[in-house]
């Protein structure tokens, strides 16, 4: 096997998506391997998480950046000095800026919790809830600036029930993104998808 893609996960809370990826990269022969989990929120669970699981943290909290320019410019050296050569967002909330997206074009990924391009943005079960749908979801997608847009790499379904709050459909929908990101990412550390232009290419 080539090496392992060196890869840095991001997270603003919980941290189970990440623990799902984490887990997944102790297969012996999976094709990635964490080198860094940063956090925007000092006190997240996930960091913890991490610690015991003794892959390398560090918090790097907003607040003590004077610009979101400076912010990404501190994430981007710490990256950089990892090694690190894919970011997977896991539950990251917050915006990154243009320049640093674009410097890790096609080398960021995110999970997002609906089935894109349906409720980008935040509070998506409650929305989906309200609009009725029958199905909702979760989506794996590269990375482009504007919010939760990019080719699309993996998606799972799951039924909206007549009682579901926006907890139960939460809980359904977030068995799914454990399930699909660690494939996702397979595909994409193996080179088995890749993006040309913004279109996503499957040699499946
Ligand atoms: C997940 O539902 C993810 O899709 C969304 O934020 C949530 C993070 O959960 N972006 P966790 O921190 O991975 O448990």
């Amino acid at each position: 096997m080539a090496h392992p893609l060196k890869i840095a996960i991001l997270i603003s809370g919980r941290g189970s998506n990440m623990m799902s990826l984490l887990a997944a990269c102790e297969a012996p022969d999976f094709p990635a391997i964490p080198v860094i989990i940063v956090s925007n929120q000092s006190d997240a669970p996930g960091l913890q998480a991490a610690q015991k699981a003794g892959i390398t943290t560090a918090s790097l909290v907003r607040k003590d950046y004077a610009s979101r320019e400076t912010y990404d410019n501190a994430l981007n050296d710490i990256l950089k000095k990892h090694g690190v050569e894919l970011i997977c967002l896991a539950g990251f909330m917050q915006i990154l800026s243009k320049d640093f997206v674009e410097k890790w074009h096609n080398r960021i990924l995110n999970i997002h919790p609906s089935l894109l391009p349906s409720f980008k943005g935040l509070n998506t079960h409650q929305r989906a809830l309200d609009a009725g749908v029958k199905f909702s979801g979760c989506t794996v997608h590269y990375v482009r600036y504007e919010m939760d847009t990019g080719p699309i790499i993996s998606q799972a379904v799951v039924p909206v029930l007549e009682d579901d709050t926006a907890d139960t459909l939460a809980a359904r929908v977030l068995m799914e993104e454990h399930r699909i990101y660690p494939k996702a990412l397979k595909l994409v550390a193996t080179g088995t998808v890749y993006v040309e232009g913004d279109r996503l290419i499957s040699k499946e």
